[in-house]
């Protein structure tokens, strides 16, 4: 199989997606005898969790928790795991799970590979399966073969090959119902990103710019559904679709500076992912709306009134920030690469001034 080179364009596809509300059950016809349920802390307390384990009945099930994508808790499981890998691993939770779970079903096929060399040379094909079921609908994990993991330095890097993509995404938004009305539409913000820097990408393409189209649609529909009924089960099933179709699109064509500043943010105020991109994103269309003159921009800024986004905009999300540092960090985020504007520190100073402006 051609694994391929990034900057030639793609889409890396799961082998099946599932998704309505109760769509978890399909767990049940798993062909697999030993999994291995890698999910975030505390989701045993979550009911549509309970209903996974119980759909894995007459399985041998072996359940991790991982609360963050970081190089030493996916080293930890592998240690633990190599002498007997799992059948399939399946990977329940945010990003941060999801991304570990990816990285582990690699790391478990190669046992000669680190994090050092892992994209160095070929890689074993697949032996375990590796199943991706997001509990939060904006990361897009379960369907593409990026995996975002931070190193011991803080530093958060992008894995991305095809043999990381799950090979089954399963998209129920039984897991949303716990979440606020502001969580949800905090996740919509980054999905809508999504849809903003997969447009314009560097990368972006006729097809890409399509499915950036229907996220957007998607997100109209979700957001008058929820307005009028928080909660709505169909509101959040196509919130849900939005999310892994950003997930498609950021796989394939990635993000740029709206993204690489709300790196940077999470890093220095631990600010979440979903807030800074929610809050950064009508900045910085603003900003290239002035300095591009291009009518895309403008015309995605009203599509983010549109879904009723502007009201959720922190007004200082730059407050306390080292404005320089801050600077500096975005400029070297990998995001950058596929970034529309080629952009130095003066250029990245003069949309961070105009951030803090507006
Ligand atoms: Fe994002």
């Amino acid at each position: 199989m051609i694994d391929g080179s990034p900057l030639v364009p793609h889409i890396w596809f799961n082998q099946s997606v599932h998704f309505r509300k109760g769509s978890i059950m399909v767990l049940k016809t798993l062909q697999a005898s030993r999994v291995l349920v890698v999910a975030y802390p505390g989701a045993a307390d979550n009911e549509a969790y309970r209903k996974v384990i119980g759909n894995l009945e007459g399985r041998t099930v072996q359940e991790e928790t991982c609360k963050t994508a970081t190089q030493g808790e996916v080293l930890r499981m592998r240690e633990k795991y190599e002498h007997s890998p799992p059948d399939l691993i399946l990977g329940i939770g945010g990003g941060q799970v999801m991304d570990s779970a990816k990285m582990l079903r690699v790391l478990l096929e190669n046992p000669g590979k680190s994090f050092a060399n892992i994209l160095e040379g070929p890689l074993a094909q697949r032996s375990i399966a590796y199943v991706a079921v997001p509990t939060t609908p904006s990361t897009g994990s379960e369907a593409n073969g990026t995996a975002v993991i931070k190193g011991s330095d803080g530093v958060k890097v992008p894995y991305v090959t095809r043999l990381m993509v799950p090979d089954v995404a399963i998209l129920d938004p039984s897991f949303l119902s716990t979440f606020s009305s502001d969580q949800i539409f905090t996740f919509m913000g980054d999905t809508f990103g999504h849809a903003y820097e997969t447009m314009v990408s560097k990368l972006t393409n006729p097809l890409i710019q399509s499915i950036a189209r229907s996220i957007i649609d998607l997100l109209k529909l979700a957001s008058a559904e929820l307005r009028q009924t928080p909660a709505d089960a169909r509101g959040l099933d196509k919130l849900m679709q939005a999310g892994y179709l950003g997930g498609l699109a950021t796989g394939s064509v990635f993000v740029g500076v709206c993204h690489a500043l709300a790196h940077s943010l999470e890093q220095q105020k631990g600010v979440a992912h979903s807030s800074a991109v929610l809050s950064l994103t009508p900045r910085c269309l603003s900003w290239h709306a002035e300095t591009t003159k291009d009518p895309i921009y403008s015309h995605l800024l009203s599509e983010f009134e549109s879904i009723g986004l502007q009201s959720r905009v922190s007004p200082d999300v730059l407050a306390g920030v080292d404005l320089l540092l801050l600077a500096r960090q975005a400029l070297a985020d990998p995001a950058m690469k596929t970034s529309p504007i080629r952009m130095k520190e003066q250029e990245m100073m003069g949309l961070i001034n105009w951030i803090l402006k507006k």
